[in-house]
């Protein structure tokens, strides 16, 4: 997400050839990315915002620019409601577990996100809908303030969720005059440049940070409800969730069910990089650097259920042989046998999910590709294989040889900053910086998030003990 000029200028020599092998044919990828500028660095410590290269739109156009974006607006804030359509009173309010947030609080944070960052410094004479909502719906900003502990955010019986949906209604209302305000402002020059510069970048993470609460919104109500021993069955309108198809084909190949592609060692490029000025991404993945790797085999597939039973079958669980220290300990304290919402009965793998006929439970699904497995299981089951997690260099180097964007996948690296990575000033500045510790990035993106959300540079982060996201496992040997 940033307003950086990242015009790189950029030239890719790419050359794919294919060799034999004894055994099977493999594929081998030359792929060696040259920057023509070696001032690289220098451009990207320039880029200090989080937001996207908004600043870069033509003066000319920036009727259109805020149209285009309150339209993107109230889509995007018309399909957080919609993932509320089939849940019941009573499903908004509960917080099974820390990491869940009722879904009502996820639809009042999201609304105070825009009040606080938006209209409340921003909109001439707006006055806040409740003052307390401060308190309740800071998530952890502490430059914000205080505010309700993360464990108690499921006690919280008011303010009602009506009250919540009203509150929705009153700042989309308001946001709608700030574009008014914003478009005319083109003519009256309410803003100086920097200010609507600001600006700007504000509603572009505001967007993206309520796309992110979809998708936790989604997690969390799964949480809630796959613990539900009545399994409801529950429509969640995710269909549109995207698919980023393999970009290059390897050419010259005969054989091209060929599982795992082999990239070469060599010196690549790793982190945003666009000549699109629109284009949005978060300051984690800003700070375009180098980095060598060593060849490696990466999968063009994700592991299916079928592939991680052979492991369950095989005692993988019971076995500390697989596992990390921590890892061990936290299947044992846990007695887990199984990933998050499988459940065994007659012998039979059963699997909690949205959008089933009758009940939420269903058979199993042999051939999709596994879900809700932790760090611990990703590496453990890697182990089992005599194989590896990628680290997240090697996946967004590989990524556009194969498709993505069905799972969240783990990676074996620790979630960092980049070289020259920068927080941004004030409150957004805690937006990711203040999370580089004990975490782990995962690439791609999933079923469960926004359309459009993600890219190749994206990372996400969380803890090696999570399951309760969409996360799955790719392999490199
Ligand atoms: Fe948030």
């Amino acid at each position: 997400m940033n307003c950086c000029l990242n015009l790189l200028d950029l030239e890719n020599n790419k050359n794919i050839i294919t060799t034999q092998n004894k055994t099977h044919q493999k594929i081998v990828i030359f792929q060696r990315i040259k920057a023509k500028k070696l001032s690289i660095m220098q451009t990207t410590k320039q880029n200090s915002t989080i937001a996207s290269a908004v600043v870069g739109v033509p003066t000319n156009d920036i009727s259109t620019f805020y149209k285009n974006l309150h339209s993107k607006f109230n889509q995007t804030r018309q399909r957080t409601l919609s993932l509320c359509q089939d849940l019941q009173p009573e499903d908004f309010v509960v917080q099974p577990m820390a990491d869940v947030s009722p879904t009502k609080w996820h639809l009042a944070h999201t609304t105070w996100f825009f009040e606080t960052f938006l209209l409340v410094p921003y909109l001439k004479n707006y006055k806040v809908f409740q003052e307390e909502y401060n308190y309740l719906f800071n998530s952890y900003y502490e430059t914000v303030g205080k505010r309700v502990l993360r464990t108690d955010r499921g006690n919280l019986t008011r303010p009602t969720t009506e009250e919540i949906y009203e509150y929705r209604k009153y700042v989309d209302n308001s946001l709608s005059l700030f574009f008014e305000e914003l478009i005319k402002n083109n003519e009256k020059n309410n803003f100086d440049s920097e200010t609507e510069a600001e600006i700007k970048k504000r509603l572009f993470i505001g967007l993206n940070h309520e796309e992110q609460h979809q998708e936790l919104l989604v997690t969390d109500i799964k949480y809630v409800l796959g613990n539900n021993p009545l399994f409801p069955a529950v429509k969640m309108p995710i269909e549109d969730f995207t698919i980023f198809k393999s970009k290059k084909e390897v050419e010259n190949i005969e054989d091209k069910k060929e599982d795992f592609i082999k990239i070469k060692e060599g010196i690549y490029q790793i982190g945003f990089q666009s000549e699109d000025k629109e284009e949005f991404y978060f300051d984690n993945e800003k700070g375009v650097h180098r980095i060598f790797v060593e060849e490696f085999e990466i999968s063009k597939n994700l592991v299916t259920n079928r592939e991680y039973l052979e492991f369950i079958e095989a005692g993988g669980y019971q076995n500390f042989n697989f596992w990390l220290a921590e890892g061990w300990d936290f299947v044992n304290k846990n007695k887990l046998k199984a990933p998050l919402y499988w459940f065994e009965a007659n012998e039979n793998w059963f699997y909690y999910d949205f959008n089933q006929k009758e009940n939420g439970l269903q058979k199993l699904d042999l051939d999709a590709p596994l879900c809700h497995v932790s760090f611990y299981e990703a590496e453990a089951y890697s182990q089992f294989r005599n194989m590896r997690l990628p680290t997240e260099h090697e996946w967004e180097i590989a990524n556009e040889f194969f498709e993505w964007g069905k799972r969240w996948e783990w990676t074996r690296s620790a979630y960092q900053p980049y070289p020259n990575f920068e927080k941004d000033e004030g409150a957004l500045g805690e937006y990711n910086g203040k999370f580089m510790i004990n975490q782990l990035v995962l690439r791609g993106s999933s079923e469960a998030t926004a359309p459009n959300h993600s890219r190749y540079s994206y990372r996400n982060f969380f803890h090696a003990d999570k399951r309760w996201q969409y996360t799955g496992i790719r392999l490199v040997k």
